[in-house]
């Protein structure tokens, strides 16, 4: 009874943008309610690893906002409360009705997947959303009373330049979002989307550290909190203002447990960690039938964890407690990193400075043992 934050998959699609590696499946309209009892038949399965008080829960997908509206508002309306409940959001999907729906069931927060604000760079992406489908959906949420609205964005996209990049920052800073999320584009080898762009991305890819600083610069040059290396903020006002970070991110940043429900979701408690089956018709089949989906787990040893503390923890902008962790470091390192200034500690914390988060997972790597 100790897990306090919950993560719901729901896999649920119009269609597949050509650059996504997340578990979906498309359509599949008839499928949705049944999925929805799958995952509540999950959920009591293993509500005995919960927490009484949850902190987070965080519905993912997929596309969680286009699940039929019956199913998701019996699905919201039978989670457990919490102190915030996420929903990520594709723009085409958010009607006044939906935000609504969302707003009284519950729902404290959307992330809404902007991507980019270029038609031509949307073209690219096989999303279905235009620019001002983007801005009616964050209008809508704003008018259904969400006052922690997130936005992701996409950088290093084929056919990208750091102008245009420049004018979807600004576009998505006019409509004064609480967080933003801002991603490099990873594009899988081998699939039709690298393909398609093969040589534009190893373009991309040579200009994205340089994304990387101007997002960094134009985000915090415009008062927002970079607390986490693709996640910024609008800082908290006076103190017991309130707090824009996503809590549940948070929760992975910093090593907590977590329960993951949902065909592929992934669960971390006490020491083991395990993956639903990807495959839908498996997952519904086995809890139809009173069974915990097939899974692979994993065993997490004191090693693991601690290397992934670190790893995990310094993405962060808030020093790391060394307590526990002193045996995944490597010391030598830790004090070239520091004469290069690119990392600071004291007898009990660790933190890399603003050049060290730039070069992010590489320093890291050095300093793990
Ligand atoms: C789980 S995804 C899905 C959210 C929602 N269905 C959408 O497409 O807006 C969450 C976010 O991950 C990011 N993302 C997805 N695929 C990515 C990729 N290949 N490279 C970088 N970011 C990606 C996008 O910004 C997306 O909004
Ligand atoms: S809508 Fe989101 S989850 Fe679905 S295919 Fe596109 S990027 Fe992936």
């Amino acid at each position: 009874m100790s897990v306090r934050h919950l993560y719901v998959h729901l896999p649920f699609c119009a269609s597949r943008c050509g650059y996504c590696d997340f578990v979906t499946v498309v359509g599949r309209r008839g499928e949705h309610d049944r999925y929805v009892d799958a995952l509540l038949a999950e959920l009591e399965l293993e509500r005995a690893l919960l927490a009484h008080d949850l902190e987070t829960v965080f519905l993912g997908g997929g596309t969680p906002t286009f699940t039929n509206g019956d199913a998701l508002g019996r699905l919201l309306e039978a989670l457990p409360r919490a102190d915030e409940v996420t929903v990520e959001a594709n723009p085409e999907t958010i009607t006044p009705e939906l935000a609504a729906l969302l707003r009284h069931a519950g729902v404290t927060r959307v992330s809404l997947g902007a991507q980019s604000f270029s038609p031509r760079l949307l073209e690219v992406l096989e999303r279905r959303a235009q620019p001002d489908d983007v801005r009616r959906a964050f209008y809508a949420l704003r008018d259904a009373k969400f006052d922690n609205i997130s936005l992701d964005l996409i950088y290093g996209i084929p056919g990208q330049s750091p102008s245009d990049l420049t004018r979807d920052l600004d576009a998505a800073l006019a409509l004064e979002p609480d967080h933003l999320s801002c991603y490099e584009l990873e594009a899988k080898p081998g699939t039709r989307f690298t393909h398609t762009f093969g040589d534009e991305l190893a373009r991309q890819a040579e200009a994205m550290e340089d994304y990387f600083e101007q997002v960094v610069a134009r985000l915090t040059g415009a008062g927002f909190r970079w607390y986490e290396t693709a996640n910024f903020c609008r800082p908290g006002g006076p103190a017991g203002a309130p707090d824009f970070r996503s809590r549940h991110n948070l929760a992975y940043w910093q090593g907590r447990e977590y329960l993951g429900l949902g065909m592929g979701a992934v669960s971390t408690v006490g020491p083991r960690r395990w993956r639903n089956a990807p495959g839908l018709a498996r997952y519904v089949a086995a809890l139809a039938a009173g069974q915990r989906p097939p899974r692979e787990v994993e065993p997490l040893d004191g090693d693991v964890r601690r290397r992934e503390r670190v790893m995990l923890g310094l993405r962060l902008d808030e020093p790391l407690p060394l307590a526990g962790l002193e045996q995944a470091l490597d010391r030598q390192a830790l004090a070239r990193l520091e004469r290069l200034g690119l990392a600071r500690s004291d007898a009990s914390t660790l933190a890399l400075t603003e050049r060290g988060r730039f070069l992010g997972g590489g320093v890291t790597a050095e300093l793990l043992a």
